[in-house]
């Protein structure tokens, strides 16, 4: 409880708890093609008091980190902050979770369990589904092919 001071102050007394108040959704796991795999989710903050991602476990493996990605690298950060009243984005092509050395390789349609842990909030547990490989949740902006998730053929080669 480092109380450093509340610089906008407008929330004094509106509500007593003041903490973050997260909530993870749009999670997924696009099938491993190696013993590496990696873990999208979006966490929401509906709280006051910003949070951070401090650290993920999963049975599938014992070496999970966080990573983030600059171009063609990615890098091991060591938390991910968590806005008051925004989110934190873990999305294809940015930051993931990373789950390196599966000891089983989970295949489109199971579940694997990885648990979010926080600076402040209780860890919450989520379950990821298997996608295919090159599944991409869909965006709220309609684009190309309307509705036919079924093929891999994408056409999007330019970049
Ligand atoms: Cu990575």
């Amino acid at each position: 409880m480092a109380l450093t001071g509340c610089s906008s102050g407008s929330d004094d007394g509106a509500d007593g708890a003041s903490g973050p108040e997260l909530s993870v959704s749009g999670a997924f796991m696009p099938q491993p093609v190696s013993d590496m795999g990696a873990g999208f989710l979006t966490v929401r903050n509906d709280g006051g008091a910003a949070d951070r991602l401090t650290s993920v476990t999963s049975p599938l493996s014992d070496e999970v980190t966080i990573h983030e990605s600059k171009g063609q690298t990615m890098r091991k950060v060591d938390g991910f902050d968590v806005p008051a009243d925004g989110e934190l984005a873990l999305e294809r092509g940015g930051s993931h979770i990373m789950l390196d050395r599966l000891k089983q390789r989970p295949v489109k349609g199971d579940k694997v369990t990885v648990e979010l842990r926080f600076e402040k909030s209780d860890p919450i547990r989520v379950e990821l589904p298997v996608m295919e490989p090159t599944y991409v949740p869909p965006k709220s902006k309609p684009s190309q092919d309307d509705g036919g998730s079924t093929g891999t053929g994408s056409t999007t080669s330019h970049h």
